[in-house]
C-alpha cells in the first residue's frame, strides 16, 4: 500500500512538474515572440518611412544593380551594362568582392550581389535601383545545379585536402572566382565537401552504379535536393532569398539589426509580413524590375528604360568600353562613331528636357526604333556566346558526376510534394515575385505608352502637322459662316416685323 502511495506522489510530482515546464516554456515562446515582434516591427518602420522618390523614373548617376543569385543578371551585366558603361565607370571590385568601396570618384556602376542595405554607403538621391526576380522554385532549383557543378569541377582533385589547396591559390591570385562571391563562398565549398566525401564512400562501397534515374536523386552521387533544401545552410541563405536580399536582411547585410531580424523572422513566420512589405516598397521605388522567365520582355525593356537613359547620358561609351563619359558638346560628333544611335530619346519630357530637341533630332525619330533594336542585337549576338561557353563549361563538369545530369527532363521526376515543399518554404520570395509581375505589366505599359506619345509627336511636326491644321480652321470657318447665316435671318424676319408694324 504505502508503496502504491510512493508511486502515486511521485507520479503527481513528475506531472505537476512536467506542466510547469510546458508553462514557462510556453510564456517564454510568448515573450519571444513579443520580443521579435518589436524588433521587426521596428525595423519595418524605420525602413517605410523614407519618402518616395519622384522621379524615380530618371536613371540618377549611379546605376545599382541588386544582383539576386540565379536571375540571369550577369547577362545583363555583360551583354547590356558593359556595352553601356565604360570599364571605367564601373565602381572597383563591383563583382568580385564584397564589402567595397563604392566611393571611387566618377564610378557610375556597381553590380553586385550585395543586399539592399548596401544602399546606406551610396548617395541615396542620386543612385537609381534595378534588380532581377525570377520564379522562386526555378531560382532553387538553379541555385542546387550551379553549387554542384561548380563544386564538380574539383574533382579533378584526388582529395579534398588538395583541392581546398588549389582554390585556395586561386584565390589568391587577381582572378575573379566564384567562391569570393556571395552565397557561393557557402555554397561551394559545402557541395564540394559533399561530393568528396560521396566519391569517397563509393570507392570503399565498391559499388558503382547509382541505383535512380532521377537526376535530383542521386544520393551515390551528389546530396540530393530534398536534403539540400532542408540543411541549415539552405534555410540560411537560399529560401525566400530575393526577399531578404530586397529588404537588405541577407546574411551579408550591412545592417547591425539585421541579423536579429532574419533570426526573428526565420522563427516567427507570421513576421514575414513585414519583411514583404518593406521589400515591395523597394521594388516600388525601382527604376527597373525585369524577369528572369519573361527574358524576351525583360530585356527589351531594359534597353528602352535603363539602356536609353544611360546612352543619353554618355553617348561615348561605346561596347569597346574605353571611352569616358563624353561632355554635352561632344556628343553630337561621337555620335556618329558610336555604336549606338543616341538620337534615341525618350519622349517623356521628364527624361530628357524637351526644350533640348532640336528640329535635326526630331527629324531623325523615325531613327528611334533602329537605335533600341542596335541596343538589343548587340545584347543577343553576346548573350548567345555566352550562353555557349556556359552550356559547354556546364556540361564539362556535370560529367564529372555522371549520370547526373540536368535536363528539363529530369525535372519532371520530381515529385509534386517536393515541389509543393520548395515553394512552402519560398512563401514571401513566390508573393514578391507575384508583385513583381504587377510591376513588370506596369512598367509595359508605360513603355508602350511613351512609344505612342513619340508617335504622336513625330506626326505633329511633319507634314500631318499643315493639314491637321488645316482641317481645324475649315471647321472653325464652317462653323462661323453658320452663325452668320443663323444671324442673317433672324435679322431678316425681325426687318420683316417691324415692317409689317410699319404697315
Ligand atoms: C591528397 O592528395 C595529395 C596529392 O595527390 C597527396 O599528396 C595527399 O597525401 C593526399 N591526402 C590525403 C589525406 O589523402
Ligand atoms: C551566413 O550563412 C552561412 C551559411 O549558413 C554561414 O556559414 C555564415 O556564418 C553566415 N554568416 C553570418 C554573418 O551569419
Ligand atoms: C565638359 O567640358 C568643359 C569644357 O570643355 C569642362 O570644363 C567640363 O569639366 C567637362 N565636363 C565633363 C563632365 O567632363
Ligand atoms: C512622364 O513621366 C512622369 C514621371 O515619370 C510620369 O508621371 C508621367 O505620367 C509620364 N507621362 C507620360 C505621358 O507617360
Ligand atoms: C530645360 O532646359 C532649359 C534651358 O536649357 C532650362 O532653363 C530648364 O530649367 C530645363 N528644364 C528642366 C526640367 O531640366
Ligand atoms: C520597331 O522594332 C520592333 C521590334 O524591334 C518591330 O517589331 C517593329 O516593327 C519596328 N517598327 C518599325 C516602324 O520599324
Ligand atoms: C546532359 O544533357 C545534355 C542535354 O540533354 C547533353 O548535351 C549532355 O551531353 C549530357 N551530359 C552528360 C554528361 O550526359
Amino acid at each position: 500500500m504505502r508503496q502504491k502511495g510512493h508511486i502515486f506522489d511521485v507520479l503527481v510530482i513528475l506531472v505537476f512538474l512536467f506542466s510547469v515546464s510546458t508553462i514557462t516554456k510556453a510564456s517564454e515562446s510568448k515573450d519571444g515572440f513579443k520580443r521579435c515582434e518589436h524588433i521587426v516591427k521596428q525595423w519595418a518602420s524605420s525602413s517605410l518611412d523614407s519618402e518616395v522618390k519622384d522621379d524615380k523614373h530618371v536613371l540618377q548617376n549611379l546605376l545599382f544593380f541588386l544582383h539576386v543569385p540565379r536571375t540571369g543578371g550577369r547577362t545583363y551585366f555583360h551583354c547590356f551594362l558593359k556595352k553601356l558603361y565604360a570599364s571605367s565607370l564601373e565602381c572597383p571590385r563591383s563583382y568580385d568582392k564584397l564589402r567595397i568601396d563604392p566611393r571611387k570618384p566618377k564610378c557610375r556602376l556597381l553590380v553586385t550581389h550585395d543586399d539592399y542595405s548596401m544602399m546606406s554607403k551610396l548617395p541615396k538621391d542620386e543612385t537609381s535601383v534595378v534588380t532581377i526576380l525570377r520564379n522562386p522554385i526555378d531560382r532553387v532549383f538553379s541555385a542546387y545545379e550551379f553549387s554542384i557543378e561548380v563544386a564538380a569541377r574539383f574533382l579533378v582533385h584526388p582529395n579534398l585536402t588538395s583541392a581546398t589547396k588549389m582554390s585556395g591559390r586561386l584565390r589568391s591570385k587577381n582572378t575573379i572566382s566564384t567562391l569570393d562571391i556571395w552565397p557561393w563562398k557557402y555554397l561551394v565549398p559545402w557541395m564540394r565537401e559533399d561530393l568528396f566525401a560521396r566519391r569517397e564512400a563509393r570507392k570503399q562501397n565498391g559499388h558503382s552504379v547509382a541505383t535512380s534515374t532521377n537526376p535530383y536523386d542521386m544520393e551515390e552521387m551528389v546530396m540530393p535536393l530534398h536534403e539540400y533544401i532542408n540543411n541549415p545552410i539552405a534555410r540560411d541563405i537560399l529560401h525566400n532569398g530575393a526577399t531578404f536580399q530586397v529588404a537588405g536582411l541577407t546574411n551579408n547585410s550591412y545592417l547591425t539589426e539585421a541579423h536579429d531580424v532574419r533570426h526573428c523572422v526565420l522563427k516567427y513566420q507570421t513576421l514575414g509580413d513585414y519583411v514583404l512589405k518593406v521589400a515591395k516598397k523597394r521594388l516600388d521605388d525601382m527604376l527597373y524590375v525585369g524577369l528572369t522567365d519573361n527574358h524576351k520582355e525583360s530585356a527589351t525593356m531594359f534597353a528602352n528604360v535603363v539602356g536609353t537613359q544611360a546612352i543619353s547620358q554618355f553617348t561615348g561609351s561605346t561596347s569597346h568600353g574605353d571611352h569616358a563619359a563624353k561632355n554635352n558638346s561632344e556628343q553630337s560628333s561621337s555620335l556618329i562613331e558610336s555604336d549606338f544611335d543616341a538620337n534615341y530619346h525618350q519622349s517623356n519630357s521628364s527624361y530628357q528636357n524637351s526644350s533640348q530637341i532640336s528640329s535635326a533630332e526630331r527629324g531623325e525619330a523615325t531613327k528611334e526604333n533602329m537605335t533600341a533594336g542596335k541596343l538589343m542585337d548587340a545584347y543577343e549576338s553576346c548573350i548567345s556566346n555566352l550562353r555557349k561557353i556556359q552550356s559547354e563549361r556546364r556540361v564539362k563538369s556535370l560529367k564529372k558526376i555522371s549520370p547526373v545530369n540536368f535536363t528539363k527532363e529530369g525535372r519532371l521526376q520530381v515529385s509534386e510534394a517536393l515541389l509543393q515543399e520548395i515553394t512552402s518554404s519560398n512563401s514571401l520570395d513566390v508573393e514578391l515575385y507575384k508583385y513583381a509581375q504587377t510591376i513588370f505589366a506596369n512598367q509595359h505599359k508605360r513603355m508602350l505608352q511613351n512609344k505612342i506619345v513619340t508617335e504622336q509627336l513625330d506626326s505633329w511636326f511633319d507634314d500631318s502637322y499643315s493639314a491637321y491644321s488645316w482641317e481645324s480652321i475649315s471647321i472653325a470657318i464652317a462653323i462661323a459662316m453658320l452663325f452668320v447665316l443663323l444671324f442673317a435671318v433672324l435679322f431678316v424676319t425681325a426687318k420683316r416685323r417691324k415692317l409689317k408694324l410699319k404697315l
